[in-house]
């Protein structure tokens, strides 16, 4: 009998994702002769009556799909199985409805391409029901345990130094602060890198807490020193010094970046301009390294499967395709180390990032 292999994307969509989905398909279909159940919507598509799932043809996966965003399969990131919010405001435990459909579709394993949420809501789910468990470590965030690389950070980090390429220009002209806002509601890492690639004076990062003080102080040093503008990044997820995330007041700012711009117009002489790049991060066509990343980790993945490795993640670690046990990254999900090289190399370069750390 052929093996039957379910895919599934699941959490916040990200460049790379149909990379990796089309890694999985030719990989099965020519290496080992398996075939690969495509599921619709992520957890969804096995909750749902008819099952939202078709076996994904490798013939469809000519080259169009390696360059694509977004994921074919589609994805949620809501709805957990195991706690699930009814129409009816009931709060549900559909564990056995996913566990049957898997058996329904005959599947020997599942693979899921997701983020850390995902992959502790799936290890449960495959724990409960005795499925066999693969996973590929997907987010921008790139803040999955156990691995260097998620698919989809390289992308997002290209979109966001990018932007600060193109907002130099116009801060030097006009002489402003520009303050470019990224993803990261908990882990810094697309802030941290951008900002360094991208030249920014200032790097906000959820791991380590601003003071609004400390952010002026570094634009007034820039002035004496002869510079007319400065480029700030700030993750969507900043802390301040008090150690509160900041709380943004509904309807006067439209997001962190907002509040941040008008806080540094009060304390300088400045004027401050925002720049949301909010899910441009994610919708980009993959660059060259997540497509690389996103096929090694597929067929990695389809490997495991074939060797009956389960309950274990393809993995990115010092430049090549590695695995690890799923036990060692569920729930453990890795922001910027406030000591680490980075973080001292921006400091190095006196690029503002917090007081702590
Ligand atoms: O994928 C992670 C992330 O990009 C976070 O940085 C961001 O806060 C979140 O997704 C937003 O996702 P959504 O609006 O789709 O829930």
């Amino acid at each position: 009998m052929t093996k039957r292999i379910g895919l599934l994307t699941s959490g916040g969509d990200c460049a790379g994702l149909n990379a990796a989905i089309r890694a999985v398909v030719l990989a099965a279909n020519d290496t080992y002769g398996f075939e690969v159940i495509g599921i619709r919507n992520g957890t969804e598509g096995l909750l749902a009556r008819p099952i939202k799932a078709e076996t994904l043809d490798p013939t469809l996966f000519d080259g169009a799909m390696l360059r694509q965003a977004g994921t074919l399969l589609g994805t949620v990131n809501r709805g957990d199985p195991t706690a699930y919010p009814m129409a009816n405001g009931e709060i549900r435990d559909r564990t056995d409805e996913f566990v049957e459909s898997y058996k329904t579709l005959g599947l020997d394993g599942l693979i899921v391409i997701g983020g850390d949420g995902s992959l502790t809501i799936l290890r449960r789910l495959a724990q409960a029901g005795g499925l066999n468990l693969i996973a590929i470590p997907k987010t921008i965030d790139n803040d999955v345990a156990g691995t260097d690389r998620s698919i989809g950070f390289h992308t997002a980090l290209t979109v966001a130094t990018e932007a600060l390429d193109r907002l130099q220009p116009t801060a030097a002209s006009h002489g402003r602060v520009m303050v470019l806002e990224v993803m990261g509601r908990n882990a810094g890492h697309i802030a941290l890198e951008a900002g360094i690639a991208g030249g920014a004076d200032v790097i906000l990062v959820p791991e380590l807490n601003y003071s609004i003080d400390g952010v002026a102080a570094k634009i007034e040093r820039l002035r004496v020193s002869g510079r007319n503008f400065a480029l700030v990044v700030a993750a969507e997820g900043l802390r301040t010094t008090a150690g509160g995330a900041v709380e943004t007041e509904a309807g006067r700012f439209g997001g962190i970046g907002h509040y941040l711009a008008h806080q540094i117009e009060q304390v300088t002489d400045m004027d401050a301009r925002v720049t949301v790049l909010g899910y441009t991060q994610r919708g980009a066509e993959p660059g060259h390294h997540d497509r690389v990343i996103a096929t090694a980790m597929g067929v990695r993945a389809v490997d495991l499967f074939a060797a009956g490795q389960f309950d274990r993640m393809a993995a990115w670690i010092r430049g090549a395709v590695d695995d690890v046990p799923l036990d060692e990254v569920v729930g453990r999900s890795v922001g910027i180390d406030p000591d680490g090289a980075l973080v001292r190399s921006a400091r190095a370069l006196g690029i503002y990032m917090g007081e702590a750390g």
